[in-house]
């Protein structure tokens, strides 16, 4: 069966409340009820019961933009998975660069957040990719193996299935710099065929990758034409509904 497209908009730390609500509910509008692809907004923490209730009954997703791997506690400034269903999430993104990269947080925080997430039932979006200096050093690949070997390890087969993965090459976060469509199903290609090697056909096939990275409506189209592109995880371009919802239809 084919992957059916996935394109996931990552507010980050942006948007008033009254922007986050009219956001909402525009691309709920233009997404309309039988979208080709699967649509999921993240906003910030929180405006997610607004935004929650700005698409109910819309074909558009709720997801959150991290989360904490406790239940509940003493973790002051935390969020966790049972919160974020709670508050009509079912998807969050973990690992995103710029918690690995300025917020310090390791593989191991990664791994430990996946897991509590995917248990609680949320599908978890991880974000791997490579900087600059990595690439230039021909060590893409292996930063790929640490990141999605190390977030993944221990997942039972059931589990799996609530696992998107997203390539953001670092240096295409935010700069304009989008890879290539060749680049990035290089690196889709790797990122299937070792998990294939490692989990078998039935996951690997199944397993949605999303191309994150300077995404726009004028680049979409060709990213997404890639065999093992299966959508996109988009920052700035999420922000304004007319350019996501051209970059929603790119993947149709
Ligand atoms: P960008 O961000 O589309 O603004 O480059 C993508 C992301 O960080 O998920």
């Amino acid at each position: 069966m084919p992957r059916k497209k996935l394109v996931a908009g990552n507010w980050k730390m942006n948007t008033t409340l009254a922007e986050a609500k009219a956001l909402a509910e525009a691309v709920a509008k233009g997404v309309g009820t039988a979208p080709a692809a699967d649509v999921v907004v993240c906003p910030p923490y929180p405006w997610l019961v607004t935004v929650a209730e700005a698409l109910k009954g819309s074909a558009v997703g709720l997801g959150a933009q991290d989360v904490h791997n406790e239940a509940k506690g003493a973790f002051t400034g935390e969020v966790s998975s049972g919160m974020l269903k709670e508050a009509g999430c079912k998807y969050v993104v973990i690992g995103h660069s710029e918690r690995r990269h300025v917020l310090g947080e390791s593989d191991v925080t990664v791994h430990l957040k996946v897991h509590s997430a995917v248990e609680a039932g949320l599908t978890v979006i991880l974000c791997v990719g490579e900087t600059l200096v990595e690439r230039e050093r021909n060590l893409t690949e292996r930063v790929f193996q640490r990141q999605v070997y190390s977030a993944l390890a221990g997942l039972t087969d059931d589990q799996w299935h609530k696992v998107v993965i997203a390539y953001e090459p670092v240096w295409a976060i935010g700069t304009g710099k989008t890879a290539t469509p060749e680049q990035a199903q290089q690196a889709h290609l790797f990122i299937r065929t070792k998990i294939r090697a490692l989990h078998g056909e039935n996951i690997a096939a199944a397993l949605p990758i999303l191309y994150g990275g300077s995404v726009t409506p004028d680049t979409a189209a060709g990213l997404f034409s890639q065999p093992d592109v299966d959508g996109g995880l988009v920052g700035g371009a999420s922000l304004k509904a007319d350019q996501f919802l051209a970059i929603v239809k790119a993947a149709g």
